[in-house]
């Protein structure tokens, strides 16, 4: 989604200034066209041929210089511009923006773009909270401003406070979640959920399962990235969960049947990508189970007694007010994988269900590519390649935008 994008990217005078040439080359190696803008007080900091090496186009600084080439090139930059990013901003920056203030480049380019302004404020804790500080950021965040905020963290001065420049990642979530308004899942609430449950057995020890929760993240970020406000409820997952979406946790089975049942009221569509305990001990011991205490057997083994957990797919349903819910669920499978999808789709009044075989090379669990088959409600069956896993989200969600088109127009017909 980053190709071919035209990026206007400012670089201000911070000492994270060095850190805008990462998120610029990986800006670049996602085929992004990136025009930076240095300030000359970034320029103290980092020197602009480092950009322009990074970028591979020219680097612009000086309003003022006498070929005119720039002063010429600031309207064309601000016209051409889909995001103009301010990474770092300094608080001398944040404050001439909310001013409106166009006695430089980037301040020049601010004014005469209508792109949408992604700024990422780093600075010194008390800079960052001083309140005339905050009180730019909420002028700025006021005029439709999207920032990134700063991360706690050890600072340039040595002290542990907000005002760390953020993860590339992070940065480029962000901007990927500004460029995909207006995508065609703009306007949609859309709630998914991943990675495994832990069932307790007792304060340390729980029933999980292999599910790494990346599944469930691709599906989320491509839903982001089309412009859905998404919901992402996770389970036990290994890495830290996308930026520039709402999060919530769920461990076990019974919170995440809590949490999916508040999140889908108003909701478009549920994703069920979380694999979700189906069974749970009935009692969890409040203290550690120790060897040879009384809840061992005489015989040394240890009886567990699991029961049910609820079928929270299922169960929504039944829900009132969820009969426009489009409602797609993932069944991970070792054996019998069609008959046990097909059989899942018609008893939890699926929408869709998206089934793989986790015994294959390649697929399921932990791995970065699945090949999975869509079931349709209407009959179809897709099956398609071992992808990427960020293409079986791009696929997953082409079918529902299409189901929620026609479900806009079967309510269309319905209103007329
Ligand atoms: C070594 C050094 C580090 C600085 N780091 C920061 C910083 O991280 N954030 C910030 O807001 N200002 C920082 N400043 C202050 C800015 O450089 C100063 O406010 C400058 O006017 C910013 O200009 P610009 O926003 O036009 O680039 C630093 C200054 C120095 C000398």
């Amino acid at each position: 989604m980053l190709r071919d994008r035209r990026i206007v990217f400012g670089v201000t005078g911070g000492i994270a200034a060095y850190k805008a040439a990462d998120v610029v080359s990986k800006l670049r190696q996602a085929g992004a066209l990136v025009d930076v803008i240095l300030t000359d007080h970034a320029a103290e900091f980092v020197r602009p041929l480092t950009f322009a090496a990074l970028s591979h186009r020219p680097v612009y600084q000086n309003l003022w210089e006498t070929t005119g080439e720039a002063a010429a090139r600031h309207i064309e930059l601000a016209e051409a511009a889909e995001a103009l990013v301010v990474a770092p901003a300094t608080a001398d920056t944040l404050a001439r923006l909310a001013q409106g203030r166009a006695d430089d480049m980037l301040g020049a380019v601010a004014l005469a773009t209508t792109a949408p302004l992604l700024l990422v404020p780093a600075m010194e804790h008390h800079m960052y909270e001083h309140p005339a500080t905050q009180a730019n950021l909420r002028v700025l965040v006021e005029r439709g401003a999207v920032v990134v905020p700063p991360e706690v963290g050890q600072l340039a001065s040595g002290i542990v406070g907000i005002g760390r420049f953020p993860e590339t990642a992070t940065i480029l979530a962000h901007l990927r979640a500004l460029l995909g308004r207006g995508g065609d899942l703009a306007g949609r609430r859309v709630v998914v959920t991943a990675g495994g449950t832990q069932e307790p057995i007792d304060p340390v020890r729980y029933i999980g399962n292999r599910s790494s929760g990346r599944m469930g993240y691709a599906l989320a970020e491509e839903a982001r990235d089309r412009g859905a406000d998404v919901l992402l409820i996770t389970g036990a997952v290994g890495a830290p969960p996308p930026a520039g979406l709402c999060v919530e946790t769920a461990r076990t089975a019974l919170e995440l049947r809590d949490a999916v049942r508040a999140a889908i009221v108003g909701a478009n569509v549920l994703v069920m990508a979380a694999a979700v305990a189906d069974y749970r001990a009935e009692r969890p011991a409040d203290r550690k189970i120790k060897k040879g205490s009384a809840a061992e057997n005489a015989d040394g083994s240890l009886t567990l007694r699991l029961v049910r957990t609820p079928d929270i797919l299922a169960e929504t349903a039944a829900l009132p007010g969820t009969e426009r819910l489009v409602r797609v669920g993932f069944a991970a499978e070792t054996t019998d994988v069609a008959a046990n999808a097909a059989a899942k789709l018609g008893g939890k009044q699926l929408d869709l269900i998206v089934a793989n075989d986790v015994s294959k090379p390649g697929s399921g669990f932990g791995t970065t590519t699945n090949e999975v088959t869509i079931f349709h409600a209407d009959g179809r069956v897709e099956p398609l390649a071992l992808l990427p896993k960020a293409e079986v989200a791009r696929a997953v969600w082409d079918r529902v935008v299409s189901l929620l088109a026609a479900r806009g127009s079967a309510q269309a017909d319905g209103d007329a």
